[in-house]
């Protein structure tokens, strides 16, 4: 196992759509658990691939309970609205408040290529909203408005220079 470098904004491969996850071999088992590692050591409840410079459809997450590997993940339903902070790896975990469905059931396939659909609220429904568009090329910034958005860019930025 080993911590990957975490790929930081504005870096290309975060608004690249992921390839399909299409071998399910030791080797994807591997990686998962760089990113479960990389993931533990930023402290973050959820890793996608975009963000160890890999575009693949792939994300790890453990959050409230929901600890699993999607690969070729998608949000099949969704149900109610929550409003609540957010925040993302790539950009130094500078926080802004998104609105997302409150609850929403994950199709994806896990690490042995086996389909599953998995349902969740809150916090963990949001994180499967989250990693999901990381594997589209979406960031968290890209639902807040257009201020809102350059001033986690900003501080993110600032940041970025104190370390
Ligand atoms: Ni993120």
């Amino acid at each position: 196992m080993a911590i990957r470098k975490i790929t930081e904004y504005p870096e290309k491969i975060l608004a690249e759509v992921g390839k399909p996850v299409t071998v399910f071999d030791e080797e994807l088992e591997s990686l998962c658990a760089d990113m479960f590692e990389t993931m533990y050591d930023a402290e973050g409840v959820g890793l996608a691939a975009q963000q160890i410079g890999l575009g693949l459809q792939l994300f790890v997450m453990d959050c409230e309970g929901v600890k699993l590997v999607a690969a070729n993940p998608e949000i099949i339903s969704t149900t109610g609205e929550q409003s609540g902070q957010e925040g993302c790896l790539s950009l130094g975990k500078v926080p802004a408040v998104v609105v997302r469905a409150e609850k929403a059931t994950l199709r994806a396939r896990d690490a042995k290529g086996e389909w599953f659909e998995r349902e969740a609220t809150g916090y963990a429904a949001r994180a499967f909203q989250h990693e999901t568009d990381h594997c589209n090329g979406k960031l968290f910034i890209d639902h807040l408005p257009k201020m809102r958005r350059e001033m986690v860019v900003k501080k993110f930025q600032k940041e970025k220079k104190m370390r």
